[in-house]
């Protein structure tokens, strides 16, 4: 049938659930959300539009983008009280540890006035999550450097306001890089959402429940935390710094290949994709861009960023098990350039993913929503006796 997706048998039953937000075709490389491929969102949308198109499942008209984007300026503050979390932590925790603490507490600020199975209520606790987030997310920087707390302007962007709430100061007026501006907004598109990946698919097991929407985003973060998920592009630039130089790329793809060592090639591989990951080239020339801009072409971790890509491309052990480059490997790089700390790559991973989290918990809670029970191979004793004394 035109335009719907079929699927073999074989497949339906190993299927966890059924959603109409994303389609990822892992062999072919294709990302499409409610039917939109990644790339031309990246390139003519921007991220609130993408929130909006991936909550309804349809592009805004102008007016109801403008409508949409003036609700989430009204939002964008934090109750005052909520500082008072983050004073509760030190100050060299690591911001995802506060942000997964501050999300979960959203849950005692704004959850008991709210039921869950009513649309316009879930409709406005979205829009208080998209943006809070940035917020949030900003403050996690602010509190660990000791800088104050800056809040959000109603005169800049989504993208620009995260930036002025990073890096302003009382002090001093600070007016975001509008290419700089831009590339935040592409990197926020680009993290958006990814179909059934492990921190979403946390928070749809948490949500299956009942659980609050603040506390099942709260469980999505602390999925993402982990290295090997949404933790991966802090771990990029760790590893392009300890390869340390062109000469050396040689010696860590063998360490990458060597079953007896934990090293793995970060940014590189993926669950789902068998091909590039489509993310992955629209960042790739979001990186090229930037560092243009910023005069820093010559970046040597982007030097050897490209080379190892290069070399792994071209590497047997690679092509054989169809690793290519995932999201997370030049978004670290971009990151870097706009001044970010790598502490916060995974926090800014975080913010972009809610709209992803958010929609699923959503779509899920708009059906009838059961509780979701994984299967397990049990691969234990068979019934024995409790020996007699
Ligand atoms: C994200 O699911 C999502 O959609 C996630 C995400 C999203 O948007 O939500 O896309 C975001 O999490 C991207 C992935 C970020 N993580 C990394 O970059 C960490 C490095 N990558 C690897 O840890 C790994 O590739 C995974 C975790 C991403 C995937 O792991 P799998 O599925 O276990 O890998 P695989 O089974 O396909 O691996 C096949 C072979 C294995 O070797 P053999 O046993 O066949 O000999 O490839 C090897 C693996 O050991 N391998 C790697 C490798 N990744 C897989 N070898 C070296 N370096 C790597 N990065």
């Amino acid at each position: 049938q035109e335009g719907v997706f079929t699927y073999d048998p074989g497949f339906v039953s190993t299927a966890a659930c059924e959603s109409a937000i994303t389609y990822i075709d892992g062999n072919q490389g294709v990302l499409l959300h409610r039917g939109y491929p990644i790339n031309q969102l990246a390139e003519n949308s921007d991220f609130l539009e993408v929130c909006y198109l991936l909550l309804n499942g349809e592009l805004p008209t102008d007016a109801q983008l403008e409508e949409y984007k003036a609700t989430i300026k009204n939002h964008s503050m934090l109750h005052d009280q909520m500082r008072n979390f983050f004073n509760g932590f030190r100050r060299d925790a690591h911001p995802m540890a506060i942000m997964c603490g501050v999300v979960g507490a959203l849950s005692a600020f704004y959850h008991d006035q709210m039921d869950i199975t009513n649309p316009k209520q879930r409709e406005i606790t979205g829009h208080r999550l998209i943006a809070k987030m940035p917020t949030i997310a900003a403050w996690c920087y602010k509190y660990s450097v000791g800088q104050p707390f800056m809040y959000p302007r109603n005169d800049l962007s989504y993208a620009e306001n995260f930036l002025y709430m990073m890096f302003g100061t009382p002090c001093e007026e600070y007016k975001p890089n509008p290419i700089l501006a831009k590339a935040m907004d592409k990197i926020f598109i680009l993290h958006a959402d990814h179909e059934q990946n492990a921190s979403t698919s946390t928070v749809r097991l948490a949500g299956s429940t009942g659980a609050n929407p603040y506390a099942c985003i709260a469980s999505g973060i602390a999925a993402l935390w982990g290295p090997a998920h949404g933790g991966a592009n802090e771990a990029v630039l760790d590893m392009l710094a300890e390869i340390g130089d062109e000469s050396e790329i040689e010696r860590f793809i063998e360490k990458a290949k060597d079953k007896n060592d934990p090293f793995r090639l970060m940014g590189f591989g993926h669950r789902v994709y068998k091909n590039f990951d489509p993310r992955a080239k629209v960042m790739r020339e979001t990186a090229h861009e930037v560092l243009k801009e910023l005069g820093m072409e010559d970046d040597p971790q982007l030097k050897i960023a490209q080379r190892l890509e290069q070399i792994a491309l071209e590497d047997d052990y690679f092509v054989e098990r169809k690793l290519y480059p995932n999201v997370d490997f030049y978004s670290g790089i971009i990151l870097k350039a706009i001044g970010i700390p790598t502490s916060m790559f995974t926090v800014i991973f975080a913010l972009s993913r809610t709209i992803g989290w958010f929609s699923h918990w959503n779509e899920m809670n708009s059906g009838a929503n059961r509780i979701g029970r994984p299967r397990q191979l049990y691969t234990g004793h068979t019934e024995r006796d409790y020996p007699k004394k």
